[in-house]
């Protein structure tokens, strides 16, 4: 479904260069729960911003069902980014001045209201639904930020570290939500420091200083039969 091919990002700051992301190989397929991990500094959100299509390589390229994500990134895009991924933050960027809900719909049509209170209230925010960012702790942001990436049921979520800030028991929930949408014919990739959460991915990639390699664990969680949630994911 997501392929990149050799794929590298350098920065350019106070005159040094940095290649955060250097020659890598990474596939999400139709329905595949991905997890990401490695060390601060390593470059996993520069991943994830090349994949999502957020910033364009400085090499390689990637396709997402076959056809090129644009380099420079171009209006098409821009609509799969709008469309069809869906993105969390690792910083949320949650609107000051919009409740939960309307952060939640951010940019989206009105009839996607009743879909977003669903996904609050399953996050368990069912009595924070008009409360501002400012009312909220840091991990009941973090659970509207998933919400906003989920809203408009996107083909591929990108999630970075949507579970920093939660308790264990929520960050299982949020991953057997994410595994649940992904049993849908959806796909997942998500970063985390936890591996814990190891038992919910279908394929493993770590990465260190910019290089990216697959976990031989990936095989082994791929059949762990972990059990999703019941209901709509
Ligand atoms: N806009 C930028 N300009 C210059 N350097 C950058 C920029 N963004 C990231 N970097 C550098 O690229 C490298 C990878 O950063 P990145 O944020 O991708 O790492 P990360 O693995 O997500 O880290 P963390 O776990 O702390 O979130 C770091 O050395 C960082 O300083
Ligand atoms: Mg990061």
């Amino acid at each position: 479904m997501l392929v990149a091919n050799d794929v590298g990002i350098m920065y350019v700051s106070g005159g040094s260069e940095t290649w955060a992301v250097r020659h890598a190989f990474v596939r999400i397929a139709q329905g595949e729960m991905v997890i990401l991990e490695g060390p601060s500094g390593s470059g996993k959100s520069s991943l994830l911003y090349i994949l999502s299509g957020i910033r364009p390589p400085s090499e390689g390229q990637v396709l997402y069902c076959g056809q090129p994500i644009g380099r420079p990134v171009d209006r098409q895009t821009v609509m799969h980014r709008y469309t069809e991924f869906g993105f969390v933050f690792q910083q949320h960027f949650l609107v000051g001045y919009l409740t939960a809900t309307e952060n939640a719909c951010f940019g989206r049509r009105r009839s996607s209201v009743p879909r977003a209170r669903e996904i609050l209230t399953q996050f368990g925010l069912g009595s924070k639904l008009n409360a501002y960012p400012r009312e909220l702790s840091h991990g009941e942001r973090q659970r509207v930020a998933v919400a906003r990436a989920l809203v408009h049921e996107p083909r591929i979520v990108f999630a970075d570290e949507p579970t920093a800030s939660v308790d264990t028991e929520l960050a299982h929930e949020i991953c057997q939500w994410l595994k649940a949408y992904c049993g849908r014919g959806n796909s997942c990739i998500m970063v985390t420091h936890d591996s814990r959460l190891r038992m919910y991915a279908d394929r493993i990639y770590a990465m260190e200083d910019g290089v990216v390699s697959e976990s031989s664990q990936s095989q082994r969680t791929a059949h762990s039969g972990v059990r999703a949630l019941g209901g709509r994911p």
